[in-house]
């Protein structure tokens, strides 16, 4: 009897957009699908650095277009995602910290926290499955949430309530999906550095926060979401469904 073959983490053919492109985790997201032999769609509302983006994915002999988009407006999600699309896989890495603590929090704050991280995961997430589903075809969507989805946070409130409400949606897509075949899965990073965590890691009692809780001793960097992301978009995960991927050094461990 011959052994088993490990199922493939390529993505040769596959169409990924990956929203949020332009900086950080997206940006090495983006990345490592485009390693993995994926077309990338990058999106994100500059233009500017999604064209930079573009060509040093070309420099680099990997194929990427450029869809300039605001995930918070769900009529152009729909539109841009209908005429681009099908996508058999989505990574949606756009969001937002407004960090304060409850008592302070405005109502615009949680309000375009709640657009971005809730309603546009949302709205996006379905515009791709739609898509997906008018095709006939399956797929892996994936949102970036954060170990903040599973836990609370200091003067998170806000960020932690939407993260949250995107691990219900994600239950809940992958039911009613589950016979079309489409995957809804959730990728939960701990403190990684990028632009959004700059006011965080400037803060050094916050820093003291962080390196108490996290037991593997060192914050994330962009490169540890990479393999996570391939396991979730590939074949390699093809039982995986409504579900986290914690990347989180430990974190919620306890
Ligand atoms: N960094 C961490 O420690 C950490 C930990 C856990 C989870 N996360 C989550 O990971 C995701 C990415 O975070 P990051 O640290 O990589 O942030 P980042 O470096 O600030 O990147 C955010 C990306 O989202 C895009 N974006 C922002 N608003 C958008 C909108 N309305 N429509 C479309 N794109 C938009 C930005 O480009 P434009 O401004 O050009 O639109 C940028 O490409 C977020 O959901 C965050 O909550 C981060």
């Amino acid at each position: 009897m011959s052994l088993p073959r490990a199922p493939s983490f390529r993505l040769d053919g596959r169409r990924a957009l990956v929203a949020g492109a332009s900086s950080g985790i997206g940006r090495a997201c983006a990345a490592a699908l485009g390693q993995a032999g994926a077309e990338v769609w990058l999106a994100a509302r500059s233009r500017d650095k999604l064209d930079a983006l573009a060509e040093e994915f070309a420099a680099e002999g990997l194929t990427a277009h450029v869809l300039p988009l605001d995930v918070a407006d769900v009529a152009s999600v729909e539109a841009s995602v209908s005429a681009e699309g099908p996508f058999d896989v989505l990574v949606n890495s756009a969001g937002l910290a407004r960090h304060s603590p409850a008592l302070e929090t405005t109502e615009t704050d949680f309000d375009a926290v709640s657009d971005l991280n809730l309603k546009g995961a949302f709205f996006l997430t379905r515009a791709v499955a739609r898509g997906l589903a008018q095709a006939g075809k399956p797929g892996s969507l994936i949102n970036i949430s954060s170990q903040m989805a599973h836990v609370g946070g200091i003067d998170r409130a806000v960020y932690c309530a939407t993260k949250h409400a995107v691990e219900g949606f994600t239950k809940s897509m992958a039911i009613e999906w589950g016979p079309k075949r489409i995957r809804v899965n959730t990728i939960c990073p701990t403190f990684v550095r990028t632009p959004l965590t700059e006011a965080t890691f400037a803060n050094p009692e916050r820093v003291r926060w962080i390196e108490e809780k996290i037991k593997l001793g060192r914050v994330g960097e962009v490169e540890d979401i990479m393999g996570a992301v391939v396991y979730l978009a590939s074949d390699a995960s093809s039982l995986v469904t409504g579900t986290s991927l914690l990347v989180d050094g430990g974190w919620t461990a306890d």
